[in-house]
Parts: structure tokens; C-alpha cells; sequence
């Protein structure tokens, strides 16, 4: 059953009648610029055919009503205004901390009853929660009958994200979700949230490889990076890395270990403005490099990645060669392994990866693979 299906189904199901819309908004894969949002840096993320729909409509009780169908369909609602946090983080954190969100810009979604399905894997680094938050947030902006923009959109799920979850993200995700164009890449600028849709040639492919390690940001280490970049820019006098120049960090005499990941966040920044000319002049071989130095960089500077992780970028960069390449992609620990190649190529690089990778734990192998130029060139704008 199709993901539209069974979230209409859900509501029919629940509140006894059809909603009146569904808001999906997808989940995203970062092709490079890791680590570097929160660092006021650029980042090249795209969204993905998998996502998260709501399908909302207005009840006669005031405040949100709210059903997780794929949770054992369980229900949360609170009153307007009187959401207060949950313990332990679980989906209604994102729930009540983006409907607060929304309701601190105005929005006071009355009324809104949601049904909430998803076909993103969790825990896989594809952004299943940015998803979940912006889907809810413009299911109660469409119940509330205004128009948000994306970046009122992704700053609510942030907030959900800092304030009830307790993870100091970044906004790369939930900007990628909120408005990037399928078939495109999300040239970000995370210092002042400007962006561009970069088609990327409809001759490329976008493979995505779990690696079935789970991983999670709420266990400390993602908020660890995040305080070890803030305390390289302090020592600098600056007010983010995006300032620091690879001198000025050599010559600080800082910590060893801030060193190497104010290193990786200059470097990266660096890499993604390459990476976004590489797309225009369509030059695979040049990306693909980029993405190698990436993850070699996120492996041994930054310390985000994992040896199953190491292991599937090393498969699928031989399977892949020069034209096109791999790197971990997301915070890190687990997660997914994204790689672009030849369209051409992705059948002999699958039955490769399916030969020779095995995730741990007898998880079943999954990959995905993005069509690329959905868009034509010049409409992604
Ligand atoms: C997670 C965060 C993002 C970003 C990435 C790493 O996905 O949510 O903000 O920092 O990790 O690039």
C-alpha cells in the first residue's frame, strides 16, 4: 500500500472520517558538507523519494490531536498552548515541540487532528525526524489556513529538535526537506539560509547503502562535536569556523583534538563549493574525489565514523573507480553510505555490494537508489 494510502486510511481509521489534505515532505541524503551546517558553513544535501506524510484535518476539541500509525497507533493531544515535554524523547517531542514552535510564530493550530505514517528507515541518517517535524509543522500550517515558508517550516522543527529533543542540530536537514526539489542537490548556505536547487544530470545515479548499524544523535557525542567546533572558534576570536582559515588554525596552538575538527570543518566547507561546481560542469570524477577526501576527513579529523561504515565506503569506492564515489553521509556512528556514479553503472555496483557486504547482526541488506534530473535542468529554481 502506498504511503498516501495507508495515511488516509489511518485518519479514516481513527477519527471516523477522511481527512481534508495530506502534507509529505521527504527525507534527505547529504552528498557533502558534514558537520559543517552548525558551523555556519555550506552544505549539499538532497531529498530522497522516501519521506513522511500527515494527513490532518479539524476537529470541535480545541488544541492537537495526534496519531502515530506506524507506532502501534499511539495517541497524544494536549490543549492550545499547554504542550510541556515529554520524557523519554520519543515522537511526541517532535510533535509538541514543533506544534509549540509553530504556535511562538502565531500559529495557533486549533483543532488540528494529524495522522502521521513514515517510509523513512529511523536511526538511518536520512533525516526521519527533520521529516517527521517539517510534515507536522505544515499540516498544521494547511489546518491553520495560512502559507509558511520553508524557512519559517525549518526553523519550528529545529526548534523541536534543540528545545524538546535535546539535540543542538543544525538546520541542514530540515531546510533540505523543506525546500529542496527532487532530482536536484540543496546548495545551502547555512550562514544566512540562502539556497539554490542544483539539478544533478539525469545520467547520474544516487545510491544509498544502509549500513545497518543504528545510530542515534541524542547520546551526547553529535552536541560533543558541536561544543569542540564552538571552542576552536572562541580560541579564534571568531564568531563560527566558517571565518577560520587551515593557518590561522595551525598557529593557534589549540587542543589536538579541536585542531583536527576545526580542521575537517574548513576543509569541508571548502570541498562543498567545489562539489557544487563539479555538478554544474557535470565532472563525476572531480565529485567523486571530494566525496573520498570527505569521508577520509569525517573518519580520521572529525571521528564520526564506524568500521562497518569504513568498510562499505571502501566497497563501493572499488566497485564505483574513479568515475563517481562514496562517503558515510548524515551525523555519523551508523547509518547510511551514500554514493553517485554512472546510472549506467548501478546495476553492476549493486550485485557487487550485495556479493561482498553483509550488515551486522543479520539485517537485511537495503538499497535505494534516487532518480537524479526528475526535474529538467533550469525548472529546479
Ligand atoms: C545531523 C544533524 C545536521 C547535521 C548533520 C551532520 O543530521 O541533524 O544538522 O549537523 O548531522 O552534517
Amino acid at each position: 500500500m502506498t504511503l498516501l494510502r495507508r495515511v488516509r486510511d489511518g485518519y479514516l481509521r481513527t477519527y471516523g472520517e477522511m481527512p481534508e489534505g495530506v502534507a509529505f515532505v521527504p527525507g534527505r541524503v547529504n552528498l557533502i558538507g558534514e558537520h559543517v551546517d552548525y558551523n555556519d558553513g555550506l552544505v549539499l544535501p538532497m531529498p530522497i523519494s522516501a519521506g513522511t506524510a500527515v494527513a490532518w484535518g479539524r476537529g470541535d476539541a480545541p488544541g492537537v490531536e495526534a496519531v502515530a500509525l506506524d507506532l502501534d497507533e499511539e495517541r497524544d493531544s494536549f490543549g492550545p498552548g499547554d504542550a510541556t515535554p515529554h520524557q523519554p524523547v520519543d515522537w511526541r517531542s517532535y510533535l509538541r515541540g514543533t506544534a509549540a514552535a509553530m504556535a511562538g510564530q502565531g500559529l495557533h493550530a486549533s483543532g488540528a487532528r494529524l495522522a502521521i505514517a513514515g517510509s523513512i528507515p529511523r536511526g538511518s541518517g536520512l533525516s526521519s525526524s527533520a521529516s517527521v517535524c517539517v510534515a507536522i509543522a505544515r499540516a498544521l500550517a494547511e489546518a491553520g489556513g495560512v502559507q509558511a515558508s520553508a524557512e519559517t517550516l525549518a526553523l519550528a522543527a529545529q526548534s523541536a529538535e534543540h528545545n524538546w529533543a535535546g539535540v543542538r542540530c543544525g538546520i541542514m536537514d530540515q531546510m533540505a526537506v523543506a525546500a529542496g526539489e527532487p532530482g536536484c542537490a540543496l546548495l545551502l548556505d547555512c550562514a544566512d539560509m540562502s539556497h539554490r536547487n542544483l539539478p544533478l544530470p539525469d545520467d547520474w545515479a544516487v545510491m544509498i547503502v544502509q549500513s545497518g548499524v543504528r545510530r542515534g544523535l541524542v547520546d551526547g557525542h553529535y552536541n560533543r562535536r558541536r561544543e569542540d567546533c564552538e571552542a576552536a572558534a572562541k580560541a579564534l576570536g571568531l564568531s563560527s569556523l566558517r571565518h577560520a582559515d587551515a593557518e590561522a588554525i595551525a598557529r593557534a596552538n589549540l587542543d589536538p583534538v579541536v585542531t583536527r575538527r576545526a580542521a575537517h570543518v574548513v576543509e569541508e566547507i571548502s570541498r562543498v563549493a567545489q562539489a557544487a561546481s563539479a555538478i554544474e560542469q557535470r565532472d563525476l570524477t572531480r565529485l567523486g574525489d571530494l566525496m573520498r577526501a570527505s569521508h577520509a576527513s569525517l573518519r580520521d579529523q572529525f571521528e564520526v565514523s564506524e568500521a562497518h561504515v569504513d568498510r562499505l565506503v571502501d566497497l563501493l569506492g572499488h566497485a564505483i573507480g574513479s568515475e563517481g564515489g562514496a562517503r558515510m553521509t548524515g551525523g555519523g556512528f551508523g547509518g547510511a553510505v551514500v554514493a553517485v556514479m554512472p546510472s549506467s553503472q548501478t546495476n553492476r555496483v549493486r550485485a557487487r555490494i550485495e556479493e561482498d557486504y553483509a550488515p551486522p547482526s543479520g539485517a537485511p541488506l537495503e538499497i535505494m537508489i534516487e532518480q537524479t534530473g526528475r526535474v529538467l535542468a533550469g525548472e529546479c529554481e
